[in-house]
C-alpha cells in the first residue's frame, strides 16, 4: 500500500491557520476585513489580554443567513469570487475563503449573524474546528464574532506570542490602518477595560488623521492627489522635516488594502532621501489606486504582500510624482512660488519698501544667549540650506515691514522675518533647553493673567513643565495666575497676550493627547508667539542679524510649523523674463 494519504479536512484547516493566523493581531484583521467587505457602517473590536484570552468583533453590516453561517467554515468557501477570471478583479479584501475556518480551528468560536431581511439569526459554536452547536437566534442584524483562548490546541503556537501589551500594540495598528483607509466607517477598539480608539465616521481622510494623530499630523503634511495614466495616489505626506523614529507612520495602501510592500516604501523614501537624517522616517498615508488586473493580491495568505505587473514603471511613477510634490521643500523655491501655500493672513496694507536704515521697533538682538549655545558650526551633512549658505547676503530693503528683501550672488531672496525669527529662536531655545541652560528674567511686577476654569486646571498640572520651560506662575487665588518668569530671550512682546496664546497651544497639544510631541509643540509655540510681528519696521542690522541667524539653523527653508521662509528669484528666471541674455 502506497504511503501518500489524503490530510483530514481539520489537519488541513491547522496548517493553514499556521499561514493565516500567525497571532491575536492576524485574525483580528482577517475578522475586521471580512466587517468591512460586508458593508459594515460600524467595527467594534473588544479584546482581553492583547487578544491572547478573547477577541470580540461586532458590525453592522449585510450579516449571513443561517446556511451561509454553516458554509462559511468549510474550506474554500466564499461570497467574493466564482470564476479564476474574478481574481484577476479582486475588489474585495477577502477571497480565499479560508479564514474563518482557519481561526475557527485553532479556537473556541463562537459566530452569531442575521441577514436584514430575516426576523431570526443564527449562531454557530465550534471548538478546535468541531461544530458543537448551531441554532436559530434572535440577535441584532450584522455579525459578532467570539473568539476565546486562541491557539488552546497549538500549544508551540501559543507560547510563541509576547506579552498582551505588545500584542495588543498590533491589534491597535491593525485597526489604525483600516481606519484610515475608510474613514466613513466608525472603528471602535477596547482592551478591557481601556477603550484605545473611538473613531467615529468623518468624510475626509484629513479628519480620520486628525482623529488618530491629532492637529500636527495635518498641519505638518500636505495633501497627495496625483492622476497619472490609470494609477490614483492620495493621502498626505508629511513635510520633510515632521519626522518620526520608526516607519509606523508609514501606511500604504494599494486598492484601500494595507500593504507592506518594498518598492513602495523604496520609491517613497527615495522621494524624501535629500531631507531624511539617520534613523528618522517621514510620515506618510498614500492610496494608490490601480485598475485590479495589474496586480497580484494571491501571493501570500495573509494578502498584506501584493505583486505589481509593472515594477518599473510604478516605481518610477511614484518616485516623480513625490518628487514633485515636494518640490516646494528643495533648498530653492521654484518660481514663481506657488501662492496657495502662503499663508492667508498677510497684511494687505500699501506700505511702501522700506529703504535699508531707517528706525524700527525691534528689540534688541542678538539676545541675551550665552555665546557657547549659539549655533554657529555648519552643519556636517548637507542639509536643505547649504545652496543658500554658498554666497555672501547683501540685505536689500524691508518690504511692507514683512519682509526681507536681499540679494545673494545669483538672484534676489524674499524672506519673512517673523517666520525667520521663529525658526532662529526655535533652535536656540531648543539647544538652551538641552543644556538645561534656560536663564529666567523675574519680573520686577509680577503681571496678572486671567484664565478660565479648564485652564487653571491645565496650567497647575503643568506647572514644573511650565518651569521648566522658562515660566515662572504662580496662582494668585481664583482664576488668576500670576507671571513672576520668562525666558530671558524673549523681549519686546505683549506678555499677557503671549501667555495666554501660549497656554491655548498647551491646551490643544494636551487635548489631542500628544503627549510625545508636548515639548517640541511647546517650543514651537512659544517660538512662534515671542518671534517679531509681521508690520515691525526693522533696521539694516537687525535684518543683517537675522538673515545670518537664520542660515545658520539646521532648516532655513521652513519654520518649525512648516511654513516657507525664503522665496529665491533666481537670476536666471530675471534674466528669461525680460527676454535678455545673462551679462
Ligand atoms: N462579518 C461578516 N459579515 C457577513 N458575511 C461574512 C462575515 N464574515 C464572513 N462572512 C462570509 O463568510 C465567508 C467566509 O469568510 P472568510 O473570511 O473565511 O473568507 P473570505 O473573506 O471570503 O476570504 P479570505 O479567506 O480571503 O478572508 C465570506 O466570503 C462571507 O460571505
Ligand atoms: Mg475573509
Amino acid at each position: 500500500m502506497g504511503k501518500i494519504r489524503v490530510l483530514s479536512e481539520d489537519i488541513a484547516n491547522k496548517i493553514a491557520a499556521g499561514e493565516v493566523v500567525e497571532r491575536p493581531s492576524s485574525a483580528v484583521k482577517e475578522l475586521v476585513e471580512n466587517s468591512i467587505d460586508a458593508a459594515s457602517k460600524k467595527i467594534s473590536v473588544v479584546t482581553q489580554h492583547g487578544g491572547k484570552y478573547k477577541i470580540i468583533v461586532i458590525d453592522n453590516g449585510t450579516g449571513m443567513d443561517y446556511d451561509d453561517v454553516l458554509l462559511a467554515f468549510e474550506r474554500h468557501s466564499t461570497s467574493k469570487i466564482k470564476t479564476i477570471e474574478d481574481l484577476h478583479q479582486i475588489n474585495t479584501l477577502g477571497f480565499r475563503g479560508e479564514a474563518l475556518p482557519s481561526i475557527a480551528s485553532v479556537s473556541h468560536f463562537i459566530l452569531e449573524s442575521r441577514i436584514v431581511e430575516e426576523d431570526t439569526g443564527a449562531r454557530i459554536i465550534i471548538s478546535g474546528g468541531k461544530i458543537r452547536k448551531i441554532e436559530r437566534i434572535a440577535c441584532p442584524h450584522g455579525t459578532r464574532i467570539e473568539i476565546s483562548n486562541l491557539f488552546f490546541n497549538i500549544p508551540a503556537r501559543k507560547k510563541f506570542l509576547k506579552s498582551a501589551a505588545y500584542e495588543s500594540s498590533l491589534i491597535t495598528n491593525i485597526m489604525t490602518n483600516y481606519s484610515l483607509a475608510y474613514p466613513e466607517i466608525h472603528f471602535y477598539l477596547e482592551e478591557i477595560p481601556k477603550i484605545k480608539q473611538d473613531y467615529p465616521p468623518v468624510s475626509s481622510i484629513e479628519e480620520r488623521i486628525f482623529q488618530i494623530y491629532g492637529q500636527t499630523a495635518v498641519d505638518q503634511s500636505i495633501p497627495l492627489s496625483i492622476e497619472q495614466a490609470n494609477i490614483k495616489m492620495y493621502g498626505r505626506i508629511g513635510f520633510p522635516h515632521f519626522l518620526k523614529p520608526n516607519r509606523n507612520s508609514i501606511h500604504f495602501f494599494v486598492n484601500k488594502r494595507y500593504v507592506r510592500d518594498r518598492l513602495l516604501m523604496g520609491a517613497f523614501l527615495d522621494s524624501y532621501k535629500p531631507f531624511l537624517k539617520k534613523d528618522a522616517f517621514p510620515f506618510i498615508i498614500a492610496f494608490i489606486d490601480l485598475p485590479p488586473d495589474l496586480l497580484d493580491v494571491n501571493v501570500h495568505p495573509t494578502k498584506t504582500e501584493i505583486r505589481f505587473y509593472n515594477p518599473n514603471w510604478l516605481y518610477n511613477v511614484i518616485k516623480d510624482s513625490i518628487n514633485e510634490a515636494l518640490g516646494a521643500f528643495k533648498p530653492v523655491s521654484i518660481f514663481p512660488l506657488n501662492v496657495s501655500s502662503m499663508p492667508s493672513s498677510y497684511p494687505q496694507n500699501n506700505t511702501p519698501i522700506m529703504p535699508v536704515g531707517q528706525q524700527d521697533s525691534m528689540p534688541e538682538y542678538p539676545p541675551n544667549i550665552p555665546q557657547s549655545l549659539y549655533i554657529t558650526s555648519k552643519h556636517q551633512e548637507e542639509q536643505p540650506g547649504d545652496s543658500l549658505l554658498a554666497s555672501p547676503i547683501h540685505i536689500l530693503a524691508q518690504y511692507k515691514n514683512c519682509y526681507i528683501l536681499a540679494s545673494d550672488n545669483d538672484g534676489i531672496l524674499i524672506i519673512d522675518q517673523h517666520v525667520a525669527h521663529e525658526r532662529i529662536l526655535y533652535e536656540q531655545y531648543k539647544k538652551l533647553l538641552e543644556h538645561q541652560h534656560i536663564s529666567i528674567q523675574h519680573l520686577l511686577l509680577p503681571l496678572p493673567i486671567e484664565v478660565t476654569p479648564s485652564q487653571k486646571i491645565l496650567i497647575t498640572e503643568h506647572k514644573n513643565y511650565l518651569n521648566q520651560l522658562g515660566f515662572i506662575l504662580e496662582n494668585f487665588g481664583g482664576n488668576t495666575f500670576l507671571l513672576k518668569g520668562i525666558p530671558s530671550f524673549i523681549r519686546n512682546v505683549e506678555l499677557s497676550e503671549m501667555i495666554i496664546a501660549i497656554i491655548d497651544d498647551l491646551q490643544n497639544t494636551v487635548r489631542k493627547n500628544n503627549i510625545e510631541t508636548l515639548l517640541e509643540d511647546m517650543i514651537a509655540s512659544v517660538s512662534c508667539r515671542a518671534a517679531i510681528k509681521i508690520n515691525t519696521q526693522l533696521n539694516k542690522e537687525k535684518m543683517q542679524y537675522l538673515v545670518e541667524a537664520l542660515l545658520e539653523t539646521s532648516m532655513p527653508q521652513y519654520c518649525p510649523h512648516g511654513r516657507p521662509i525664503i522665496m529665491k528669484i533666481t537670476d536666471h528666471q530675471i534674466n528669461k523674463t525680460f527676454k535678455r541674455t545673462p551679462a
